[in-house]
């Protein structure tokens, strides 16, 4: 792949309407979400969301969420059933991607939904993201905007590290406020838990008054591979003990930690540190890395599940 020259474009006016001037045309820009920063394209052209797969490295049979200003411009492109209204009206612009039934003539590329008839959609928060899909008027599909198989970017930093000369630009809008991909439900029939995020499912299941149906064998979210979110080192979890060799990353009122997600114990907090400290695991060149415990409760899930897949074999 040829390298091109990436722009760090402001997140005022100008910065904005040069996103939407590039993704019209063709382009991929990353700009920040309140979870993590995406790497965008106009979801309705083949050769603009080819790019992403190709920009990334990513799996061609992995589904991109699509990503809309409101819930109007949702009913454009999916089906919402009662459940599906209830979830977008409590939390959108928010942290949860709702999968719903694809409409038959949306104009939405295959390539975003992998040949699935159904569509993950999300209205995100944040300035930055809402202003350049007003600005570009388009369905923006979107995947977090880092490699294949690396830590997800925070910051436009991150982006930069990692997908410099691969995209066009990056609208550096700051750190995303909270730091995990969202919570994933899927909306076709029961509301079922398709990846636990930044929307804790306890509050989802507050919402619908009762509990999430649970994913069966199959990989209803294909994105969910195994190993995932992986920095460099081997990564050790529920570590109540620092081995020789290894870097801490702490949870809580740790002593000996390298790095702490939360010296306070707040899983917010840590979830929204959670993605820095891995790159910064990475910057220390850290070979062996063992994590603290962290309770499975509000966003401890999401924490847990990134940590898991860092974790996992590879
Ligand atoms: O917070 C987020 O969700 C971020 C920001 C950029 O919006 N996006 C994100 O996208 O995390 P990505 O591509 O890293 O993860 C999308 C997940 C994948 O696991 C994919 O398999 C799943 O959504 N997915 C997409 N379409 C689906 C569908 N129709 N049915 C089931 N799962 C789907
Ligand atoms: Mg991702």
């Amino acid at each position: 792949m040829n390298s091109i020259n990436t722009r760090v474009l402001s997140p005022h006016s100008e910065g904005i309407s040069e996103a939407a001037r590039i993704l019209a045309g063709g382009g991929l820009v990353s700009f920040p979400t309140e979870t993590v920063y995406g790497l965008f394209a106009n979801a309705t052209d083949d050769t603009a969301v080819a790019r992403i797969y190709e920009a990334k490295g990513r799996p061609a049979f992995n589904p991109l969420i699509v990503h809309v200003p409101d819930i109007e411009a949702a009913k454009k492109y999916v089906e919402l059933n009662d459940d599906a209204e209830r979830l977008a009206a409590a939390f959108w612009p928010g942290a949860i991607t709702l999968v719903l039934p694809l409409k038959a003539d949306a104009g939405i590329s295959k390539l975003v939904t992998a040949g699935l008839s159904t569509l993950a959609v999300r209205v995100p928060h944040g300035d930055a993201a809402q202003a350049v899909l007003r600005e570009s008027g388009l369905p923006l599909s979107g995947p977090s905007a880092n490699p294949s198989g690396r830590v997800s970017p925070t910051s436009a930093q991150h982006v930069i590290s990692g997908l410099s000369g691969r995209i066009e630009a990056v609208v550096d809008g700051g750190t995303c406020a909270v730091g995990v991909e969202s919570t994933i439900i899927g909306c076709v029939g029961e509301p079922t838990l398709l990846r636990a995020g930044g929307t804790p499912v306890e509050v989802i299941e507050d919402c619908l008054g009762r509990k999430l149906g649970v994913a069966g064998e199959a990989i209803v979210a294909p994105g969910q591979l195994a190993s995932h979110y992986a920095p460099q080192g081997a990564v050790r979890l529920n570590a109540t003990d620092k081995r020789d060799g290894e870097t801490l990353l702490g949870f809580g009122e740790v002593v000996d930690a390298d790095l702490n997600l939360s010296p306070s114990g707040d899983p917010v907090e840590a979830a929204a540190n959670l993605f820095a400290c891995l790159h910064q695991l990475d910057a220390m060149n850290a070979q062996n890395i063992a994590v603290s415990p962290i309770p499975e409760m509000g966003l401890g899930q999401a924490i847990n599940d990134r940590l898991r897949r860092a974790a996992a074999p590879r």
